[in-house]
């Protein structure tokens, strides 16, 4: 894919698809749940598809009528053994959360993924579970991993790693458990799936405690099914932010995006910096805050974010990396480990690709600093991306500014916004 420089302000209103975290859980939750759950506006992706074949090769009647899927739940223990291995391509999202759901289903089952999923750590999720007694069997802590579904015990969890798959897929296995479970999360995630379960009547509590959350669910409790509409992706949408706020007499409008407090870091941090962006229309859906969001070009200031702030948007460092190369100050940007067990390497990919464009920066203990300058004098034109979707997309924003630069295996776009390209060149943007 090739990215070109545009000589024109950005402008229009694209269409950014429905949520990665919510559409997975909206296929996750309606399967297991009792009754019919039509579910609009779901993220038609590569990852989103392995969730949804996953499921159906477990027996669930998943349909689909115009826009819509509608899913046929028949409560906690209704899914069937697969006829074989469940492939689940790119996606960490399904790996998790199945491995914890599978954990206490009464089958074995066998979870494999893509390259990329095959390289990533596993442990994190089969840890916890295996203190609830699950038996789970890894390659070296990471797919292929053989779940041996059994009744598990419920018991109290601390969760180290700030993650909020490692939190659902535990919460998934306590939800088919006996007893009450207790998860105690340290660091915020996004909590999109205690928000759906409260709403589908799953006997579940939550108590913050400072920065502290402690989740307690009684276990074997039916789930009544609700209709789902998915918001928008915040995540998808920040690349559009920022092309906006880095090209000149850009101004967009985005709309029916949720901007959910656990993880609207990105929008934070731009403002911080100066971007002009307006949030309109604030209200709520399934219990999701959203609004429309007005974005125009801006003069960006660098910034400094410490790592609590990461936990708040840790899938768009690449996007803020870019904005920030074209502030008029340095960025610091710190505790970004978890970055690099993300799709790729994402930290250094960050790093190398910034290098090529001609941005000055360096990593130190995890922390990435970004010095822009005026000029940018190119290295290399060729952006490596490890089949990363959101490097493929950051780096397609940084083209519009200092193209062409040339992409590398862009079809990874597919894993979370399929349309991205038509969407960007619809406003103005120069994709080939
Ligand atoms: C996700 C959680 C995050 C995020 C990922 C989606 C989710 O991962 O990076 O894109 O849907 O729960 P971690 O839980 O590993 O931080």
């Amino acid at each position: 894919m090739i990215s070109n420089k545009i000589n024109t302000a950005l402008k229009g209103s694209p269409k950014i698809p429905g949520d990665k975290s919510i559409s997975h859980r909206s296929i996750i939750i309606p399967s297991i749940s009792k009754g019919v759950c039509e579910v609009t506006n779901i993220l038609k992706s590569d990852d989103v598809t392995n969730t949804l074949e996953a499921f159906k090769a477990m027996g669930v009647n998943i349909t689909e009528q115009n826009e819509k899927i509608i899913i046929y739940g028949k409560g906690l223990n209704s899914l069937k053994k697969p006829t074989k291995e469940i492939y689940l391509g790119n996606s960490g999202t399904s790996a998790r959360l199945l491995t914890g759901l599978l954990s206490s289903q009464s089958f074995n089952s066998k979870l494999i993924g893509d390259k990329s999923l095959s390289s990533r750590p596993m442990k994190r999720i089969s840890d916890p579970l295996r203190k609830m007694n699950a038996e789970i069997y890894d390659n070296n802590g990471k797919l292929p991993l053989e779940i041996r579904g059994k009744e598990l015990l419920s018991t109290s969890i601390d969760i180290k790693i700030p993650s909020a798959q490692i939190k659902s897929g535990i919460i998934l296995a306590a939800l088919n458990t006996s007893g009450t479970s207790e998860i105690i999360e340290n660091y915020v995630s996004r909590d999109h799936t205690e928000i759906m379960l409260q709403s589908f009547e799953a006997d579940i509590n939550i108590l913050k405690n400072n920065s502290k959350k402690i989740i307690k669910i009684n276990g074997k409790k039916e789930l009544v099914s609700k209709n789902i509409d998915v918001p928008c992706d915040l995540s998808s949408s920040a690349f559009f932010i920022v092309a906006a706020i880095i090209n000149d007499n850009s101004n967009i409008k985005l709309c029916n995006i949720n901007i959910n407090p656990t993880r609207n870091g990105i929008l934070i941090a731009l403002e911080k910096m100066g971007a002009n962006i307006k949030y309109l229309n604030e209200r709520t859906s399934n219990n999701e805050k959203i609004c429309d969001i007005e974005i125009r070009n801006s003069k960006l200031t660098g910034c400094i974010l410490d790592s609590d702030f990461s936990k708040l948007m840790i899938d768009e460092y690449p996007i803020l990396s870019v904005a920030a190369s074209f502030a008029v100050s340095p960025s610091i940007f710190k505790g970004l480990g978890e970055l690099r067990v993300k799709e790729s390497d994402r930290l250094n990919l960050i790093m190398l690709n910034l290098q090529r464009c001609g941005v000055e920066c360096k990593i130190e203990n995890d922390d990435l600093h970004i010095f822009p300058k005026k000029n940018f004098i190119k290295k290399n034109k060729t952006i490596k991306t490890d089949f990363d979707h959101r490097i493929a997309m950051a780096f397609a924003v940084m083209g519009t500014k200092i193209g062409p630069l040339e992409i590398e295996e862009a079809n990874s776009i597919n894993t979370s916004f399929p349309s991205f390209v038509d969407e960007f060149n619809k406003i103005g943007g120069q994709i080939s």
